[in-house]
This record gives structure tokens, sequence and C-alpha cells, in this order.
């Protein structure tokens, strides 16, 4: 009996200890999670964004990974004889492949990067599905397409997400618009791009790339379609952008 007991205890201790593992795990993975009060931070990647020095300042550009749960989401669009041996993990090799032998500097994902019909968990798509550019440790940003929203978070909650993700230079919205100013959609944001290092143009800003969320869906005096850019939208746009002229003229008399 005694040693019946023993066994089972081993056992049960067995199995605790691999559920704390796999716990362990499973949070290491996770962005800002607590662990025994642990807390572990997003990475971020160097900033700010910078040219290289030949001049040149490389953009990977990735749209509608449409990315499921991986293993187990089948391709679509493939022929029969290629169904059994594809799924999203062929999108995650090419992602890899094209930052291997592109060395981008940045890389911006436009939009359709997890598909709601192929996930029951928007969170671990979007794990997987930016996992390659997390891995490079590049700078990477993001905005939503109009299948992103379609499982278990909307696009506020996906847009905040991605901003926390690992090496992400994404925002939900431009910090610096005022309370009383509004503005539509979830991932509007704009990056500044600086001279490399060491060089005259260090400090300063030469290329600003601007994030505009473009919608979902809407309907139109009882028409179903698309969304699109609104005022609001472009009233910010419009400001930055005003902006950002006005110092280059001052920039280029002073110089
Ligand atoms: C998907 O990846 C597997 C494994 O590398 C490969 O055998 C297969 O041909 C790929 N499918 C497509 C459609 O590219
Ligand atoms: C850029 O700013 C840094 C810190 O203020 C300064 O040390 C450096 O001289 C500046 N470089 C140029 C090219 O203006």
């Amino acid at each position: 009996m005694a040693a019946i007991l023993k066994l089972s205890l081993l056992y049960l201790t067995s199995i605790f200890a691999f559920l704390h593992f796999l716990h362990n795990q499973i949070s290491q993975q996770l962005l800002i999670t607590h662990d025994n009060h642990k807390v572990r931070l997003k990475k971020n990647p160097d900033l700010p964004l910078r040219f290289r020095h030949d001049g040149a300042f490389k953009i990977l550009q990735v749209a509608d990974m449409h990315y499921g749960m991986g293993m187990i989401t089948r391709c679509r669009d493939v022929m029969s004889c290629e169904f059994e041996f594809c799924s999203d993990l062929n999108t995650t090799r090419f992602l890899r492949r094209m930052i291997e032998d592109e060395k981008p500097n940045f890389i911006a994902f436009t939009g359709d990067n997890i598909f709601g019909t192929s996930t029951t968990d928007a969170a671990e798509s979007l794990i997987k599905a930016f996992g390659p550019a997390m891995e490079s440790g590049l700078p990477w940003a993001a905005v939503l397409g109009n299948h992103d929203q379609e499982s278990t978070m909307n696009r506020e909650e996906l847009m905040y997400f991605i901003s926390l993700m690992d090496y992400s230079v994404a925002q939900t919205n431009p910090a610096k618009v005022s309370m009383t100013e509004n503005i539509d959609g979830f991932g509007n944001y704009d990056l500044n791009v600086y001279g490399p290092l060491g060089s005259h143009l260090a400090n300063s800003s030469l290329l600003n790339l601007f994030f505009l969320d473009s919608g979902d869906r809407e309907i139109v005096q009882g028409v179903r379609t698309y969304g699109w850019i609104k005022e609001s939208q472009l009233r910010w746009l419009h400001r930055v952008s005003e902006g950002l002229q006005v110092w280059k003229t001052e920039f280029s008399c002073s110089n």
C-alpha cells in the first residue's frame, strides 16, 4: 500500500513538474506576463530607424499571409496533390527565407496578417504569423486588413497586441492626437527614418513612413462594401506632413 502511495506521489509530482515546465515554456512566448511576479518586457529594436551607409533603406513588404493556426491550417488554392504537404508553415518558411536572402532594414506587414475563419485564437495566430520577424530582431510594423478582426480580437485589441510584440514599432494610434481630435480606425501612425549613424544626416529625419487603417467592411446605403480612409485620418496625415515640410524648409535654408 505504502509503495503504491509513494509511486502515485512520484507520478503526481512528475506531472506537476511537467505542467510547471510547460507553463514556463508557454509564458516565455508571451509578451508581458507575470510568472512568479517576473515580468518579461517587450524587446525593442535599435531606434531610430536609419538609412544604411550605402544610402539604402530596404523595406520588405508582406501582405495577405492569412495566417491561421500553423501546421494544422492547410493552404488554400493549391493543387490537390500539393494539399497534403502545404500548411501555414510554408508561409513561415517563405518569410524566413525572404528575410535571410533580402536582409531588409525594416519589415512592413500590410494587412490580412491573420485569417478569422482559420483561427480560434487571434493572439496565437499573431505570434505565429509574425514569428519570423520577431526572430530576426529587425524592426517591423503592421497594419490590419479586412480579415484580421474576424476571430477573437477586435481591431483595437489587435493593434494594441501587435504594438507589444518583440521588435514591433507599430502603434495603435498617434500619441500626439489631442483628446478633442478623434482619429478613425486603429493602426494610424508614422515612423521617421534618419540618416546613417556618424554621417552629417545622423540627426535628420529623411523619410517619413505613414501607416493608415483603411478599415474592414462598411454598409453604404444598404450595400455591403469595404472600408476606406476617413477625413480624420487625412487631416492627421496632412498636419504631420506639413509639420515636416516646414521643418525641411528651415533645415535646407540653414544649411
Ligand atoms: C510546402 O512545404 C513543403 C515542405 O518544405 C514542401 O514539400 C511543399 O512543396 C510546399 N508546398 C508548396 C505548395 O509550396
Ligand atoms: C547629433 O546629435 C548628437 C547628440 O546631440 C551630437 O553629439 C552629434 O554631434 C549630432 N550630429 C550631427 C551630425 O549633427
